[in-house]
């Protein structure tokens, strides 16, 4: 009844509080701010009350105690509650933790929304222990946990990264169109829609658009959604990922090969180095070292023969061949045991798409490159483009595809052609390797695949 009846007061001899997100607590360490966020830790105790209060920047400990903790509010404090409070932000004493090494004293509080208790709680709703697909249910509550959001940090950072080692290298970003006529790498994962009574397509990747940029733009880049009607669920497949594709004019194989390495390892190092990621990638992932270079180079051919001396077999249980496609689990294994980046090269013709350029000194096979990383096998995959028009229009004909739709990109061929190449790295996967997460669900927003289109 006391409590009912308690109502807190403003102090109006304090200084004005100054609004700070939680990142900019250090440098307003000692003065009167207020901070507004969600209870993301509670411990109430006789005298006391510890909130770990939560922004989306970062974590601040705020203590409360006096008449701050008499008030029905107070007695009714939960995770998830959004909350403004006052106060003054201190250092700690030597031997206290806890996050950024500082706590806010309250002195005063405005509750904003409360959240529910019960059987509704947020620690009811998503438990640590509750079912993958609950917590695909509730992704939208899944978010505000330390992990997951700390994932996407570390995206945000990931993104940040690719964009300025893009600048550093001198290529020019674009945005291609998600909905297109044409296919990119097989049409048996297509998305098919009625766009004004035409058929259409969600885009499998923005390649065919970055080559038609190059007389006009130069080297070019996209970080855009790709779309593939995956049927098998795997712990890395989804149905709409993020593709960071580039594509460079008058390159070599060889070239291709080095810009990657280079782009690879200076995402890295901007990553690593980074203050918003580098702590969570710690936490997410503490065994990460950084790959050595230069990195490990492996034909298809003698992968084929790695996986016979170490007796990984096909998906039927047979030996692998020359021609055969290698099967994620045997990939995954090969990558897991070499335990270290590899340049996976020299994919034979037939098992790779329309557009790939031969190798001149060995016509079975194409100048094609996968990389695979432990944890993950695939995380990015690229080639050289055949160049020559009647080459192209062979490779049409060879997959059975009808040149018609494709006049925009047989007319690089035509108006001045050049050797060119290029690749695509599915985000997502590159998180799931770096981060250390055991799919690839983890590593996005919403995740999209088979069955599973919601929230
Ligand atoms: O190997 P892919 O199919 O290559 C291409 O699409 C090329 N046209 C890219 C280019 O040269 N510009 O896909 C490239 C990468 C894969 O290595 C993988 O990381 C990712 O895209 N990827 C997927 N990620 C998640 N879910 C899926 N269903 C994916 N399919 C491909």
């Amino acid at each position: 009844e006391a409590a009912k009846a308690f109502v807190l007061k403003e102090d109006a001899s304090l200084p004005t509080a100054k609004a700070i997100k939680i990142r900019d607590s250090t440098t307003h360490r000692d003065t009167r701010v207020k901070v507004s966020g969600w209870i993301h830790r509670l411990r109430v105790q006789a005298h006391m009350i510890f909130i770990v209060l939560r922004d989306g920047t970062g974590y601040l400990q705020c203590v409360l105690e006096g008449d701050l903790i008499k008030t029905l509010d107070a007695l009714q404090f939960i995770e998830e509650t959004t909350i403004t409070i006052y106060g003054t932000i201190k250092a700690l004493p030597e031997g206290k933790t806890a996050p950024g090494g500082h706590e806010l004293t309250a002195d005063y509080y405005t509750v904003v929304g409360k959240a529910p208790s019960g059987d509704a709680a947020i620690g009811n709703i998503v438990a640590p222990d509750a079912e993958q697909q609950i917590k695909l249910d509730q992704r939208h509550l899944v978010l505000r946990g330390e992990q997951a959001s700390g994932v996407l940090k570390v995206r945000a950072g990931v993104l940040r990264a690719f964009r300025r080692a893009f600048e550093d290298l001198g290529l020019l970003e674009v945005t291609p169109p998600c909905m297109v006529q044409t296919q990119v790498e097989g049409g048996s994962t297509l998305f098919e829609f009625n766009y004004y009574g035409e058929k259409a397509y969600l885009t499998q990747s923005s390649q065919l658009y970055l080559e038609t940029c190059l007389p006009a733009l130069g080297d070019v880049f996209c970080v855009q959604e790709s779309f593939r009607a995956e049927r098998s669920v795997t712990r890395r497949h989804l149905s709409e990922y993020t593709h960071v594709e580039a594509e460079l004019a008058f390159i070599s194989f060889e070239d291709l090969l080095s810009h990657l390495e280079e782009m690879i390892s200076r995402v890295l190092g901007y990553v690593l180095e980074d203050p918003s990621c580098k702590d969570i990638i710690k936490e997410l992932n503490p065994e990460f070292k950084v790959p050595e270079r230069p990195f490990m180079r492996m034909k298809y051919e003698d992968a084929i023969k790695w996986l016979n001396e170490h007796d990984i077999k096909t998906d039927e249980g047979k030996d692998h061949e020359f021609g055969d496609d290698i099967a994620e689990a045997a990939e995954r294994r090969m990558t897991d045991m070499i335990n270290r980046p590899i340049f996976l090269t020299h994919f034979p013709v037939e098992i790779k798409s329309f557009y790939m350029k031969r190798d001149e000194s060995d016509k079975r096979v194409t100048e094609s490159v996968d990389v695979l990383m432990p944890g993950v096998g695939e995380i990015v995959g690229g080639s050289m483009r055949m160049d020559d028009l009647d080459e192209l229009m062979g490779g049409y004909a060879r997959e059975g595809i009808d040149p018609t739709p494709y006049y925009w990109f047989t007319d690089q061929r035509k108006y001045g052609t050049c050797p060119h190449g290029g690749y695509g790295l599915g985000l997502e996967r590159y998180l799931a390797w770096l981060c250390n997460r055991w799919t690839v669900r983890e590593c996005c927003l919403y995740p999209r695949y088979v069955g599973r289109c919601t929230p």
